[in-house]
């Protein structure tokens, strides 16, 4: 991706948290170069990749399969010292724009329709071999059981969410004709080096061609 086309998607993301009053904590509006005078005060943010990232999942068409999002908090598997043991973000998706069919292993995640448009989730249980398995399950939408057939897509309207357990197959999008969607995400501790598994193969942190100066840091590029 373009540094110009992030810059492009983040300064429109802060007009839509703006727009639904949805505040960053104060380190999401740094400049780059506020990050070099932090030191290791701030390493938590560093360590748990909390902040900015943006992803097109490697398909170089972002409109049609990525997603924006900002970790507001995280904890971390890989530090023994870490007491964390949840995390939360804030993302943003665009009409008919998909985010790849995905389970995790160690995240149970609620998925949260915070404002705007209708978010579209399929699912699907994962089979024994990690394919998509040709039975019904059972979610929980808001404490309240629904049972879904393999496939089946549920709609979020704002204020719904989902908790999506373990191993449970997941693709969502915004509804088409209804406007982006404010998605929040509260969660075990997210690691998204290793706890995304992809039905199929897709990327998850994009290749910058830098022809701008960046307005903020990603998350991957605080060291
Ligand atoms: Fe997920």
């Amino acid at each position: 991706m373009k540094r110009s086309e992030i810059n492009r998607l983040m300064q429109e993301a802060l007009d839509f948290f703006d727009l639904h009053q949805f505040k960053l904590p104060p380190w999401g509006y740094y400049p780059p170069e506020k990050w070099k005078a932090l030191g290791s005060e701030a390493d938590e943010i560093r360590e748990n990749m909390l902040g900015w990232d943006i992803t097109d999942f490697g398909s170089g068409d972002f409109y049609n399969c990525g997603l924006l999002l900002f970790t507001l908090r995280n904890g971390n598997y890989h530090d023994p010292a870490n007491k964390k043991t949840y995390a939360e973000k804030i993302m943003i998706v665009r009409e008919g724009q998909m985010t790849p069919m995905h389970y995790h292993d160690l995240k149970m995640e609620d998925i949260i329709n915070r404002g705007g448009g209708n978010l579209c989730i399929q699912l699907y249980l994962s089979d024994e071999n990690g394919g998509l398995s040709d039975k019904p399950g059972v979610v929980s939408i808001d404490g309240i059981e629904h049972q879904f057939k393999p496939g089946e897509t549920v709609t979020l309207t704002p204020g719904e969410s989902i908790a999506l357990v373990h191993r449970l197959y997941h693709k969502f999008w915004a509804e088409k004709g209804k406007g982006m969607v404010l998605v929040g995400e509260v969660s075990q501790v997210n690691d998204d080096k290793t706890d995304n598994l992809f039905y199929e193969k897709c990327g998850r942190f994009p290749e910058i061609e830098e022809d701008e100066p960046p307005l903020h840091l990603l998350c991957s590029e605080y060291k």
